[in-house]
């Protein structure tokens, strides 16, 4: 099959957006333009006063929270869970992403305004006793939310140490009681065309959609995310909930989720169903496994472009090796 656009196969892995397009106002400047024009609508007034090049971080997030829960922000640090290395920059991190949905270039913060996270709902169902509905203020108050220091590792060989804020996907799931038959779960991502798009133009089988065993859903890692560097997440991040699984490349670490599914089969996959030759269900990091057309034993970081030797599990096979002897 040939598509007429571009894949993250297809992108440099030099790619990266130019420094000054961010300034580092603070946030009293946001909640002022807010006040003013609601948001996103304030960034081109807030160019004009500052006098920069391009919108600031905070002028660029939208909140994935709403102002109710905007008080669970930030939770208390995890101290399982270190780096190992230096913290990304968040503006680093906030202007180099990958949401498909809006662009397949990294500066999905470009073309992410139309995107509406709020009000949102993820609904959870298969094969389970209590499949429900739950509302993001719910979600968010379903247990304590807690950071965790995590290492991202994508699989175009770019790599992110950033704080996240959520708590073990295995707390939501316990909520429905899933059923013993449940061998996996299938996530996905919302289905709206009108918001982004990507969605209208591009032949890609949308709605993004991922998969993990039960077993892997279940483990400690598996953390469903509702914020990152102690403040919701922002659009381009995946508000306002997301998954990030640090062991596995991060295509697994699917955004903005509408909906979990118990079931008793392997779900397709959005990549593996694109290119299942490049892009596997089980995608752990590996090292010794290149991808077809590079090499996976080096990663660089965003920001700084220094260097390290990728780790199995990125690291974290004390936590999951045990699902895979
Ligand atoms: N989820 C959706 N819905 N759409 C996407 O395009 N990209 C994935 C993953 N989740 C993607 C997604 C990829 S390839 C990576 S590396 C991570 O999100 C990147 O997360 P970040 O952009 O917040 O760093």
């Amino acid at each position: 099959m040939h598509y007429f656009v571009r894949r993250p196969w297809d992108l440099p892995q030099h790619l990266h957006t130019e420094k000054n397009v961010f300034d580092d106002r603070g946030r009293h400047r946001r909640d002022f333009l807010k006040a003013v024009y609601g948001g996103m609508g304030g960034i081109a007034l807030g160019s004009l006063l500052s006098g920069c090049e391009g919108p600031s971080l905070d002028e660029l997030q939208v909140a994935g929270a709403s102002e109710v829960n905007a008080s669970l922000f930030p939770a208390t640090r995890n101290a399982d869970f270190e780096y190992g290395r230096d913290e990304t920059d968040r503006r680093e991190a906030a202007q180099f992403t990958n949401f498909y949905e809006f662009s397949g270039s990294k500066s999905v913060y470009k073309y992410i305004d139309s995107f509406q996270p709020l009000p949102w709902s993820v609904e959870v169902t298969g094969l389970c006793a209590k499949p429900q509905k739950f509302d993001l203020d719910d979600l968010l108050k379903l247990t304590d939310l807690e950071e965790r220091a995590y290492r991202h590792r994508c699989v175009e060989t770019w790599a992110m140490t950033v704080p996240w804020t959520g708590y073990p996907l295995r707390s939501l799931l316990e909520k429905v009681e899933p059923n013993p038959k449940a061998k996996f779960v299938r996530f996905e991502t919302f289905n709206r065309p009108q918001e982004a798009t990507r969605m209208r133009s591009s032949s890609f089988p949308w709605p993004y959609n991922e998969g993990l065993t039960i077993a892997e859903a279940m483990n400690e890692l598996a953390f469903l995310t509702f914020g990152i560097y102690g403040e919701p997440l922002l659009k381009q991040h995946g508000a306002p909930v997301r998954l990030v699984l640090p062991w596995k490349y991060g295509f697994k670490s699917i955004k903005s989720i509408v909906k979990i599914e118990l079931t008793d089969e392997q779900p397709a996959t959005f990549w593996n169903t694109v290119n299942p030759h490049e892009y596997k269900f089980e995608a752990n990091v590996d090292p010794a496994v290149p991808h077809p057309r590079w090499s996976q034993e080096r990663e660089w970081m965003l920001g700084t472009k220094e260097r390290f030797d990728t780790q199995p599990y990125n690291g974290y096979g004390d936590w999951v090796a045990k699902l895979y002897s």
